[in-house]
This record gives C-alpha cells, sequence and structure tokens, in this order.
C-alpha cells in the first residue's frame, strides 16, 4: 500500500518536471519501469515470466475475440479462437504476499487522470490492446488499488454494456462502461469511454498498476469504441495522429501527437501497417549475428505492453538451435537458454536497417546462480498469433525509437539518440 502512494507520488512528480520538448508540437510523459524479469542476484524470475505470457497469451485471445465481434474477419490466417490460458496453480494467486514480492510488474507506467475532478491512476500504456480500464470503487477484490467512483465525477455518464475479459482459471476482469473527460499530460479526451471494473483477475489485483490504457486501433477494442488516442485526435487535443515511444530503465517516454526528435538520430524507418487492428507490420527477417537470417517473411505486432519476444516455436527453435552450446531451459514455456558469455545477436529487418536486440536487452538472467548459462528474452511459445505472426515486445523497442502513426497507418523506427 505504502509502496503504491509512493509509485503515484513519484509519478506525478515525474510528471510535474516533465518539460516537454516541444509543447507547441505533443507532449511528453515520463513512464517508469520498476522491475523485470531478472531478480536483483542476476537469476532469471521464472514464475514471473510464465504469469506474464499467460498474461499477454489471454489478452491476444481477446483481441481476437473483439477483432471478430468488430469487423467479422480474423485477423490472418487464424480461425480458431484458443481456449483461455490457464495459470499454474502454483503461481495463481498468492495471498499474503510481500511488499518486496511487489517486483513481478513489467509494465511501463505513468499517470492519467480521470473525472471532474481528476482521480490519478497509474497506467500501463499497451499498444497491443484498445480499451481503457481501471478499477471501480465498488470493487471488493481489486487490491490495493486507486479506484474510480462515477459518483463524485460531475463529468461522468454511465453507458449500457459490460466489458469482460476472461482467464483461463474462471476468473474474469468485467465491469459496466462510462464515458468521462480523460487526461494524459494535457491531452484531453471528453467524453471517453471506458471501463471502471468491478471484478479483476488476480493477475491484475496483484499488480502494481492500477489499470491499462490501450493504444491500438479501434478494431480490436472490447468497448468497441473508439480509443483514448483516437477520441483526443478527433477532438484536436493532439496536433497529429502520431505518438513515440522511448522505453529504457531510467529515462522512458511516451510522446503524444508526433514524435520527440530530441530522443532519436536520423530518420525513422516507417513500414506500413499490414492487419490494421494491432500495430502489426509484415516482411520481417530475424537474423543471428548480423549473419544467418533463421526466419523471413513473416509479421510482426508491436507492442509495448509485452515485456519479452514470441516466435513461432519452429523459428525460434531454429534460432535457437543455431547457437552452439544452447539448451532447452522449459519446454512448455518455449524458453530456451545459451552460453552468458557467448551471447547471440538477434536482429531484425523489415527491408531496410538491421534493428538489433542489445545483449543487455536480451539477457534474461541466468538460469540459476553460476550456471553460464542465461534466458534469453525471445520465448517459441504459441499465443494463438497465427502460424506466421511474432509478437515483439520491450526486449525489442527498448532497442529503438518507435513512432506509431495513425494517420499514415504504419509503425516507424529510429536509432536512439
Ligand atoms: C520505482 O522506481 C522509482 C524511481 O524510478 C522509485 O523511486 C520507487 O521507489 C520505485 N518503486 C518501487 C516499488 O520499487
Ligand atoms: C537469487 O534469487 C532467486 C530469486 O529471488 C532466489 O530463489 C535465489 O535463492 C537467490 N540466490 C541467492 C544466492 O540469494
Ligand atoms: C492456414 O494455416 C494452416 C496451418 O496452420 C494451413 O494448413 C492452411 O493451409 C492455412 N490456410 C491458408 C489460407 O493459408
Ligand atoms: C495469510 O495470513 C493470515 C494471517 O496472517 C493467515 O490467517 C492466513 O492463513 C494466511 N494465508 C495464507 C494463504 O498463507
Ligand atoms: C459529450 O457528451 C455530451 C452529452 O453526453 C455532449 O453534450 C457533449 O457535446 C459531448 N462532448 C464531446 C466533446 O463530444
Ligand atoms: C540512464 O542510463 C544510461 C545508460 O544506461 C546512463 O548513461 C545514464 O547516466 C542514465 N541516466 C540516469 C539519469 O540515471
Ligand atoms: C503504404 O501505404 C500507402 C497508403 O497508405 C501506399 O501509398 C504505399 O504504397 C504503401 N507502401 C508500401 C511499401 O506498400
Amino acid at each position: 500500500m505504502l509502496c503504491k502512494v509512493t509509485l503515484i507520488a513519484v509519478a506525478i512528480a515525474q510528471l510535474c518536471v516533465a518539460a516537454p520538448a516541444h509543447r507547441d508540437v505533443g507532449i511528453s510523459i515520463a513512464l517508469q519501469k520498476n522491475s523485470s524479469l531478472t531478480t536483483a542476484n542476476g537469476t532469471f524470475n521464472h514464475a514471473a515470466a510464465i504469469r506474464h505470457s499467460v498474461k499477454v497469451a489471454n489478452k491476444y485471445r481477446q483481441n481476437l475475440i473483439n477483432f471478430h465481434k468488430n469487423t467479422g474477419r480474423f485477423p490472418k490466417n487464424v480461425t480458431t479462437i484458443p481456449p483461455p490460458k490457464l495459470m499454474p496453480s502454483n503461481l495463481r494467486r498468492r495471498q499474503n504476499e510481500s511488499l518486496e514480492d511487489i517486483g513481478d510488474d513489467t509494465e511501463w507506467a505513468g499517470t492519467i487522470g480521470i473525472g471532474t475532478p481528476p482521480t490519478p491512476f497509474l497506467i500501463d500504456f499497451d499498444t497491443g490492446s484498445s480499451d481503457l480500464w481501471v478499477p471501480s470503487s465498488s470493487c471488493a477484490d481489486c487490491g490495493a488499488h486507486q479506484t474510480y467512483d462515477a459518483t463524485v465525477s460531475s463529468s461522468s455518464v454511465a453507458l449500457e454494456g459490460t466489458f469482460e475479459i476472461e482467464y483461463g482459471d474462471g476468473s474474469t476482469t468485467s465491469g459496466p462502461i462510462y464515458t468521462d473527460i480523460v487526461t494524459v499530460a494535457g491531452v484531453a479526451a471528453r467524453n471517453q469511454s471506458f471501463s471502471a471494473v468491478t471484478q479483476e483477475s488476480s493477475q491484475f489485483s496483484e499488480d502494481t498498476i492500477d489499470g491499462i490504457l490501450g493504444l491500438a486501433f479501434p478494431d480490436i477494442s472490447n468497448l468497441g469504441q473508439p480509443p483514448f488516442f483516437q477520441t483526443a485526435l478527433v477532438q484536436g487535443s493532439v496536433p497529429e495522429g502520431v505518438f513515440g515511444f522511448k522505453l529504457s530503465s531510467n529515462d522512458s517516454e511516451l510522446y503524444l501527437g508526433g514524435t520527440n526528435t530530441l530522443l532519436y538520430t536520423g530518420s525513422l524507418e516507417f513500414h506500413n501497417v499490414s492487419e490494421v487492428g494491432y500495430w502489426q507490420i509484415g516482411g520481417a527477417s530475424a537474423v543471428l549475428n548480423n549473419d544467418k537470417a533463421i526466419a523471413s517473411g513473416f509479421d510482426t505486432i508491436i507492442d509495448s505492453g509485452t515485456t519479452i519476444m514470441y516466435g513461432t516455436p519452429s523459428d525460434v527453435n531454429a534460432f535457437y538451435s543455431a547457437i552452439p552450446d544452447s539448451q532447452v531451459f522449459d519446454q512448455a514455456n518455449g524458453l530456451y537458454s545459451y552460453p552468458c558469455d557467448s551471447p547471440p545477436s538477434l536482429a531484425f529487418s523489415w527491408g531496410g536497417n538491421l534493428w538489433t536486440v542489445s545483449e543487455e536487452n536480451f539477457n534474461l538472467g541466468e538460469t540459476e546462480e553460476g550456471s553460464g548459462q542465461c534466458v534469453g528474452a525471445l520465448s517459441g511459445e504459441d499465443l494463438g498469433l497465427g502460424d506466421n505472426v511474432w509478437l515483439l515486445g520491450d526486449s525489442f523497442m527498448k532497442n529503438v525509437y518507435t513512432a506509431f502513426d495513425f494517420d499514415h497507418k504504419q509503425v516507424g523506427f529510429a536509432a536512439l539518440a
């Protein structure tokens, strides 16, 4: 609880000192990240990684359901919706969790305000989903989180319908839908649809973040409503339909209404979105040690709300098979290890530059202290994304500046300054 308060205070403080580089153009929001899948002693946090993968799989399952509901289509060659993924029983709801264990949140969090007067929420800005939700004041099991109370916001309007995400253990995150004013730094979206959830899966109630703000396209919105950024764009609150992310361990930023040119060098290399819904771009290759293309011609979803990278099980197996002395670490979860002292170099190309994942960003930590084997941030787990789609999360995004352009439906990468 104390920890939570501290987190929010830090986020607000950062917000206040974050003098935007170009206030006339767009607005910077400082993001913070408190931990990762690597423990303090340098070992891989296996349980946290599995919990995160289950969350990601269920998120994409829901995205698929939403996509189909909204468009009548299935993205790519996916014809069956996988069952919700089950959290291994030993990793389910952990009662009596000590504060220092709140270490496995892996989101990039920043604050937003909802309502009149605004209530501050610590939010995960997620380019892999399209809805905003926070806990409701009438939620009994939402953990130690900030909550939304519709009765104290003069601008709150209740809508019909329900928001619901289903999990493999039978739990759901669900609640009624409202519109209200939502502000992110100086950017306001009036009448923004969101859910104030009255029931929360334990995966979220234990999280340090209060909720999620989705930054993908309306096609995958569970609410079937324009996401925050579209609303802000239509209402003229941002000068253009572009936002930029810099994710790093100490000075991360989301820039709304353009890109922050101080944070990258050269120009952005843009690629058209191949599947409007996700920030998905096609024609990708994965290259090992600047030499060998392990896989090519696949699509990639660029997702700030996912921590590591996932490829198809066969491609990922081929990747690690080409690394001497690599080993399967966890078959069921598609995890592999490699010799820590001779790390592989993984790079992606979409037909332009090679964008390399740094050694630091690829290494999730030693399998156990002194083993000399490190777990790689590329997993070969089937998340139900289809047979030709990889999911690139923070382990990739931390190596580049990323621009998400709604106006031209494209994603751009540039070298970090
Ligand atoms: C999170 O990081 C900030 C600094 O970035 C620090 O002040 C704060 O105490 C951290 N919170 C936790 C829970 O580790
Ligand atoms: C390193 O951290 C892991 C996870 O927190 C723990 O299980 C392990 O015992 C630690 N090792 C040492 C030597 O402290
Ligand atoms: C879809 O994928 C399956 C295998 O996953 C394959 O057998 C089938 O031919 C594919 N269909 C199309 C239209 O590509
Ligand atoms: C949690 O702690 C309470 C009181 O300290 C105890 O009664 C309860 O059995 C504990 N629950 C678990 C799951 O350890
Ligand atoms: C928001 O909705 C109210 C009615 O609920 C309407 O009067 C107002 O014009 C709307 N504002 C915007 C910016 O759409
Ligand atoms: C942020 O990290 C970079 C490289 O990791 C380092 O050079 C820089 O000093 C750090 N800045 C702060 C404010 O800690
Ligand atoms: C990208 O899309 C635009 C239309 O939005 C089109 O004019 C352009 O040719 C496309 N570029 C490529 C490389 O397909």
